[in-house]
């Protein structure tokens, strides 16, 4: 039932990549922008790419205000988890720029929210750590951005039916705006995230059973919960125009909500690179001037950052640190190999889709497993990635102990033959960044921070229609 992509040749270029082999000297875009004539510097900015514009997003940046604020409320909502102890929120949360601070998120069952969450208590306690790092929600209204999840498991498809190729396969409902709207329906199917633990309530015993469309599947029980809440039927009829009465609303109603929120109220791009883009040449320090000249030039980051979002929207190792309970490889099922486990090619293995870097000083911890916890960090792994692999300090990990969690977090990093195999997986060349190096780059990343990302808790509504509020 579960189709798969056919593998990319987009790594080609990377065999290609070559090291300079001395210590990298910024290249002078100041000078050439000079000899530029105005209109071509507007445009190129030096780096080859102009300032982001609102058709660069869907629905050419324009959403429907009554939808977004129904899709804030649901965002909210706790009452989309099967146990109505969670929301979206409750990981991607307005006081954690749109993640949750930890190194691998702690779902249903769990109490609290950023880095004082805890792995709850009693038999409601979680039953493991949910594999991956809760990423930020940024810019993905960009159009852009048809691959979500670190190993781009839900993707626009214009071969299915849907429109979309996700983990659902034939089960996944028509009539969804967008892939984040796709990508919405699935956290609620997660046991180990919303869903609940089989024994607990209905929608995880249906979520066990891999039972997700029909009047008796997750999403099916979930818009039933929805229909018991005069408030929201008020709410989606005035949203939806194909509702008219409490049996209309389906989950699509709900995951098309959920999407415009999550464009409308996370786009940010008005960070000081975009200002540096739209012409202001003084926008950035000379620091960020120089990482941002070595980041999309002799670095080599952007051969994967690249664009004005830092992204190619493909799959990469970097021979990342592997910690946490994994996604099924291996023969203990601790491995994480990423984008092999969507295409099902060995040489997939250790592959995630290469990461925005907008507002990344706010989200830290970094990777798809969270294995870094700062900037620098994160920027001198590529000074040598599979050295630094395996000279990786997991005391950086940012994560609730509990002994039984605690004892599968390194199985993978305690392995020499494992971590063998991230390292020879590596795609990134080692290059000789020195100190200096690093603290422009991270200057630069700086730069990409939009102010209004740094408080935006205006975003919590003052109440939502169940009264199960995450705060
Ligand atoms: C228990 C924590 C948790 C909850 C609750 C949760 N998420 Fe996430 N979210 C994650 C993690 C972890 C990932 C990355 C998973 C992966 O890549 O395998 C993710 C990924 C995403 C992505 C993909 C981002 C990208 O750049 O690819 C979006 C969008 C998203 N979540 C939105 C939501 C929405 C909407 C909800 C509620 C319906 C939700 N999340 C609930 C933890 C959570
Ligand atoms: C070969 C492609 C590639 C190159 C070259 C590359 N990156 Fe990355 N970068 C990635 C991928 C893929 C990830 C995510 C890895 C993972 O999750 O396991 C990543 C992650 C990151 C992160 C963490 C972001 C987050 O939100 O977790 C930062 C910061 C970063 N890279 C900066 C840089 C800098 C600076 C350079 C240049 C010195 C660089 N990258 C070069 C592909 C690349």
């Amino acid at each position: 039932m579960q189709r798969h992509s056919p593998a990319t040749l987009a790594h080609r270029f990377l065999d290609r990549m070559t090291h300079s082999g001395r210590r990298l000297v910024p290249t002078a875009i100041g000078v050439v922008l000079v000899a530029l004539p105005a209109g071509v510097r507007a445009q190129a900015g030096g780096i080859g790419f102009g300032p982001v514009r609102d058709t660069d997003y869907r629905e050419n940046g324009n959403y429907d205000t009554a939808k977004v604020e129904l899709g804030r409320l649901l965002f909210f909502d706790e009452l989309l988890s099967g146990n109505r102890n969670i929301s979206c929120a409750t990981c991607h949360h307005p006081d954690n720029a749109s993640g949750d601070a930890l190194s691998l998120a702690i779902g249903e069952g769990g109490i609290g929210i950023g880095v004082g969450r805890s792995t709850g208590t009693g038999t409601d306690r979680v039953p493991a750590r949910v594999p991956r790092n809760s990423p930020a929600l940024f810019n993905l209204g960009a159009r852009q951005f048809g691959r979500l999840f670190h190993d781009g498991r839900v993707a626009v498809d214009g071969a299915q039916d849907s429109g979309f190729d996700t983990p659902a396969g034939d089960d996944l409902p028509s009539g969804l705006d967008n892939v984040l709207a796709a990508q919405a329906l699935f956290p609620l199917t997660s046991t180990v995230e919303m869903a609940g633990q089989r024994a607990e309530n209905k929608i995880a015993k249906a979520a066990a059973r891999g039972r997700l469309a029909g009047n008796n599947g997750v999403w099916g029980r979930l818009a039933k919960r929805l229909r018991n809440v005069p408030a929201y039927v008020t709410l989606f009829r005035q949203v939806f125009d194909d509702v008219d009465a409490a049996r209309d609303i389906n989950i699509v109603h709900a995951a098309n909500a959920i999407a415009a929120f999550e464009m409308s109220a996370l786009r940010s791009d008005n960070s000081p690179f975009d200002r540096f883009l739209r012409g202001n040449q003084g926008a950035l320090s000379a620091q960020a001037r120089r990482g941002m000249n070595l980041f999309y030039g002799q670095a080599g980051c952007a051969r994967c950052h690249a664009g004005p979002f830092q992204t190619d929207g493909r799959f990469h190792s970097i021979a990342l640190p592997q910690v946490g309970p994994g996604t099924g490889g291996g023969g203990d099922g601790r491995d994480d190999f990423g984008r092999a486990n969507v295409t099902g090619n060995v040489g997939d293995r250790y592959r995630f889709r290469t990461p925005s870097l907008r507002n990344v000083e706010l989200t830290a911890p970094y990777g798809h497993d969270g294995a870094y916890s700062t900037l620098a960090n994160m920027v001198r792994h590529y000074r040598d990635p599979a050295r630094e692999l395996r000279a990786y300090d997991p005391n950086q990990l940012i994560l609730p102990s509990r002994v039984d969690l605690d004892a599968e977090d390194l199985v993978v990093m305690s392995d020499p033959a494992r971590v063998a195999a991230i390292a020879a997986s590596n795609q990134a060349r080692p290059s000789r960044l020195d100190n200096v190096d690093v603290a422009d780059l991270v200057a630069f990343l700086r730069s990409l921070t939009d102010p209004s990302a740094r408080d935006l808790g205006a975003l919590v509504p003052d109440s939502v229609p169940s009264g199960l509020i995450t705060r």
